[in-house]
């Protein structure tokens, strides 16, 4: 009886509607604020120099063939290690999760690949994978990266979204300046590690190739 009266009144079907149609948002938006949805203590914001990497991963596209986001199914648990969740992408803007599975998932890619096997496999993925379909990108050993917009993008979402940067972190040019070393210090570490005398040399000359914040932000991705 009541339907019927409901299906001859627009407005209340029209309200009903919305009813049914909201408590089913909620369900899935209510869950995501439970604790297993917040940042984890263990997370961290990504340094500078990882941001600056993280830009290189969109900016080649890699997004276009990678995922970082391992679904709870067996067969990626056991090659990827345990599944990701919400609150690990907490200080992650924009989100990486991709759809496109053409390559293996990246989301714990710094728990067991290295800087070495990176350096190897990004100047030429046949190399270390034979038969492997993805693109050489020698072109990062040799452009810079352009650290100093991800210090700027790094401040932007400390001002806007509250991710947890010090309070080194200004939008001044001294700031940015103070901040540079450390940088450069994180780079130095990377390309110790490398063989590319040409990277360790700009390193030492206070660049960053972009090949180096790339594999600072695969290293961090774990
Ligand atoms: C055309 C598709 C394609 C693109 C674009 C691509 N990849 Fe790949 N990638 C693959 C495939 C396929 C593999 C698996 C074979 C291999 O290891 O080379 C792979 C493997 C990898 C691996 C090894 C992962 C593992 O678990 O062994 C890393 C790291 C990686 N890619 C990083 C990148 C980065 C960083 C970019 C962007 C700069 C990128 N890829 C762009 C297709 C791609």
């Amino acid at each position: 009886m009541f339907f019927h009266w409901l299906e001859k009144n627009p407005f209340y079907f029209a309200l009903m509607i919305s009813v049914v149609i909201s408590f089913a948002g909620l369900l899935e938006i209510v869950p995501n604020f439970a604790q297993a949805a917040r940042p984890l203590s263990t997370e961290k914001p990504k340094t500078v120099l990882e941001l600056a990497g993280k830009n290189l991963y969109v900016k080649d596209n890699c997004i276009a063939c990678h995922s970082q986001m391992i679904r709870p199914f067996k067969s990626e648990t056991d090659r990827y290690g345990k599944y990701s969740l919400s609150g690990e992408y907490a200080y992650d803007r924009p989100f990486l999760w991709g759809s496109k599975r053409t390559g293996p998932d990246l989301h714990r890619v710094g728990n067991y690949r290295t800087t070495d096997w990176h350096e190897n496999h990004m100047r030429d993925p046949k190399a270390m994978v034979p038969g492997s379909i993805m693109p050489a990108y020698k072109h990062m050993f040799t452009n810079v990266a352009d650290i100093e917009s991800a210090y700027a993008e790094a401040v932007t979402v400390k001002n806007a979204f509250f991710t947890p940067y010090g309070p080194e972190f200004k939008r001044t040019r001294a700031a940015w300046e103070a901040h540079r070393p450390k940088v450069i210090a994180d780079a130095k570490k990377i390309a110790d590690d490398m063989k590319d005398e040409d990277v360790k040399k700009a390193v030492a000359n206070g660049e960053v190739p972009e090949i180096v914040a790339m594999i600072a932000y695969l290293n961090s991705l774990k």
